[in-house]
């Protein structure tokens, strides 16, 4: 992809998980990559953006160029996007967010007692939701990780969280969503009726993702 209607602009995105952890040697966290994020910060760069990546633990390298921020928690994360969003021209929010923490974290090594183990988890601030209360005249993208409802799910998700465009993907199908090369997404946004990009590799797809927030997001400036 060689558009470089980019220049000039400050692309910060979230990618991979968030970890919450139990003691110091457990924790909870989900099944999130960074594929998505990742291949969305090397479609912004080659198209000419300042990009910063706020990454959870991930196995990926990114593009030389891309800044990276890595953070395990979500109120890590959360603290970084804050400070990033302050400049950013577009904020994206790949990451797989942890709606919990764990209430009390043990200092040491949770020994086994009894059959049972029981652990009281705190919900994490809508960091999404955060940065639409914030918003200026910055893009606010958002994700919809699904299993039913994608539309009315989304739809609810643009219409709360203040986003600009959500992207929603089915995350119950095995061949695309989490840890895949491929996804499958759908995008809301205020104006214009839902766009379905039908399935394809997340490099790919992370332009056609970039096509609509430059043509019907940017251009309304
Ligand atoms: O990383 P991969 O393996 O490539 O997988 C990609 C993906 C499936 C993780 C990605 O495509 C995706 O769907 N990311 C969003 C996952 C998620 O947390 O969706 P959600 O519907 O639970 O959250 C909605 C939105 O709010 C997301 O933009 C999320 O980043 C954000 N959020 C969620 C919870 C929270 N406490 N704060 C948030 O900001």
């Amino acid at each position: 992809n060689s558009k470089k209607d980019l220049v000039g602009k400050k692309v910060v995105i979230s990618a991979g998980s968030t970890i919450e952890p139990i003691d110091p040697v457990r924790y909870i966290s989900n099944y999130s990559s960074g594929k998505m994020g990742y291949a969305l910060a090397e479609a912004a760069f080659e198209r000419g953006a300042s990009v910063t990546l706020v990454s959870g633990p991930t196995n990926l390298l990114a593009t030389p160029g891309v800044k990276i921020n890595r953070i395990k928690t979500t109120k890590e994360l959360e603290r970084k996007m804050n400070e990033e969003f302050k400049t950013a021209d577009i904020a994206i929010m790949a990451a797989a967010v942890s709606d919990y923490h764990v209430a009390k974290v043990a200092n040491n090594k949770i020994k086994k007692t009894g059959e049972k183990l029981t652990l009281e988890l705190v919900q994490n601030p809508d960091i999404l939701k955060g940065l639409g209360s914030v918003k200026e005249k910055q893009i606010l993208v958002g994700f919809a990780a699904e299993t039913n409802n994608l539309y009315e799910n989304a739809q609810n998700k643009l219409l709360s969280k203040h986003a600009d465009m959500i992207v929603g993907n089915d995350v119950s199908r095995k061949d695309i969503g989490f840890g895949n090369d491929d996804n499958e997404v759908t995008l809301f946004t205020l104006k214009n009726s839902p766009i379905k990009l039908p399935k394809t590799n997340k490099k790919e797809l992370s332009h056609k993702i970039l096509d609509v927030i430059v043509e019907k997001l940017m251009s309304k400036e």
